[in-house]
This record gives C-alpha cells, sequence and structure tokens, in this order.
C-alpha cells in the first residue's frame, strides 16, 4: 500500500504537477533539485510515457538519476545549450521573485541552468513565501581551498551587510564537509533577514573563493504554490 502524502507533500505535488502544464511537446527542459522538483520529474515521466517529447537537462546527479529511472532523456546543459523552461524549487521566495535556493546543495548549477533558460518557473508550498528573505540560511557555495580565509572574507562583508543575525557554518554530512557536484563546500549563513539581496549576492561573489551563493535575483518568471486542499496560485 502506497503511503498517504502529507499536507506538505501534497502541496508540492500539485504546485508540480500544474507547473508541467508549461511543458509543450519539443521542449528543453531544466530539471530542479529537491523534493518538489522530484515530483516534477516524476510527472513529467509520466507525460513522457504518454507521448510528450522533452529533452532534460538536470541540475545535480541525483535529479538526473531520478529522471532517468522515469524515462526521461537526459543530456548536458553544453549539449543543449539553451533551454526552453526551467522547472525548480526554492527555500523562500519573496513577492519580487528574489529566491533563495540551495537547500539541497545544487545552488550553482541550478543557478547555471535558470540563466540559461528563457523561463524558470519556481514551485513552492505556501511555506516558501515570505516578506523578507533570510530566515532560511543563506547556502554559499566555496571552493575548499582556503575555506578558513573565504570565510572570513564573507564574515567581513556581513559585518557592514543590512541583516540581522552573522552566523557561518560550513556544512557537514556524515560527520564530513558536505562536497557539491562539483566538489566544493557550502557554507550556510544565518541571516535571519536580509535587506538587499541583490546587493549582497554581488559583494558574496566578489570574494575569489566563493562560486555562487543561493541568492536568485530576476531569475524567476512565475511561481506556482500549491496547497494540501488542491488550491494552486499563480504568481
Ligand atoms: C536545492 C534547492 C531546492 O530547490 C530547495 O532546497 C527546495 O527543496 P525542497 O523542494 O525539498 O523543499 O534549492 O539546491
Amino acid at each position: 500500500m502506497p503511503h498517504p502524502l502529507t499536507p506538505g507533500d501534497l502541496a508540492k505535488s500539485i504546485a508540480a504537477r500544474r507547473a508541467c502544464d508549461y511543458v509543450e511537446d519539443g521542449m528543453k527542459v531544466g530539471l530542479g533539485t529537491g523534493s518538489t522538483a522530484a515530483f516534477m520529474v516524476r510527472h513529467l515521466g509520466q507525460l513522457v510515457a504518454d507521448g510528450l517529447r522533452v529533452t532534460c537537462v538536470p541540475t545535480s546527479a541525483r535529479t538526473g538519476a531520478l529522471a532517468r529511472s522515469v524515462g526521461l532523456q537526459v543530456v548536458t546543459l553544453d549539449e543543449a545549450r539553451w533551454l526552453d523552461l526551467t522547472i525548480d524549487g526554492a527555500d523562500e521566495f519573496d513577492r519580487d521573485f528574489n529566491l533563495i535556493k540551495g537547500g539541497g546543495g545544487a545552488l550553482l548549477h541550478e543557478k547555471i541552468v535558470a540563466a540559461a533558460s528563457e523561463r524558470m518557473v519556481v514551485i513552492a508550498d505556501p511555506s516558501k513565501r515570505v516578506e523578507t528573505l533570510g530566515a532560511f540560511p543563506l547556502p554559499v557555495e566555496a571552493v575548499a581551498f582556503g575555506l578558513q580565509s573565504t570565510r572570513a572574507a564573507i564574515a567581513e562583508i556581513l559585518a557592514s551587510a543590512d541583516v540581522l543575525n552573522r552566523s557561518v557554518t560550513l556544512r557537514m554530512e556524515d560527520d564530513a564537509p558536505y562536497a557539491t557536484d562539483e566538489g566544493n563546500r557550502i557554507l550556510d549563513l544565518d541571516l535571519g533577514r536580509i535587506g538587499d539581496a541583490r546587493r549582497l549576492s554581488i559583494q558574496l561573489n566578489q570574494i575569489p573563493g566563493v562560486v555562487e551563493n543561493g541568492l536568485f535575483c530576476d531569475l524567476c518568471d512565475i511561481v506556482v504554490v500549491g496547497h494540501p486542499d488542491g488550491r494552486i496560485e499563480l504568481r
């Protein structure tokens, strides 16, 4: 017997299915990472089994494995070159469609794929909507070499940034530093509130050891919010 979905998962799956309506035959589609995106990948697999033709670029090794397992045709971004659409989850979104992403550690590939796409559709449950970004810790992908220097440079920027908290934590997994698909580290920044997301994003990316940060500004076009009672909000 399959387990019934929790209300949160129901909301995610409703948003994921609705977002697949944006996928048209022949499109090249970016596939996000995370539990909400996984619902979308599985639904896309069903649509492909019913005859839809799409070419997909996953944003992580685990999304790629899931996509192949449900019968999707997977290529690299270099093979696809550009994408019609990317559908991805988010950790937070605000009224201007600025996002925090990277809770699942895939922010670098997610941002590259989103930037190569005509449109980015974010799928979310209502808990992801915020007035101001920052309650969710901001992930920053940094190279392992010189990580302490990179961390110190981040602390220096945070000292004068418009944020509430300023703690920086190295993400761990199984008692070892978490490694991204590119072999980099993730520093999670507990900021509480981010007053100027665009400015902070630019400042963080100027630090030599920082590869990318989880603030997505001017990338998201549409947010599909699913509710556990079946309602859908399009923003
Ligand atoms: C992964 C991400 C995810 O989209 C984000 O963490 C949301 O995940 P979930 O859908 O599981 O809540 O950015 O890097």
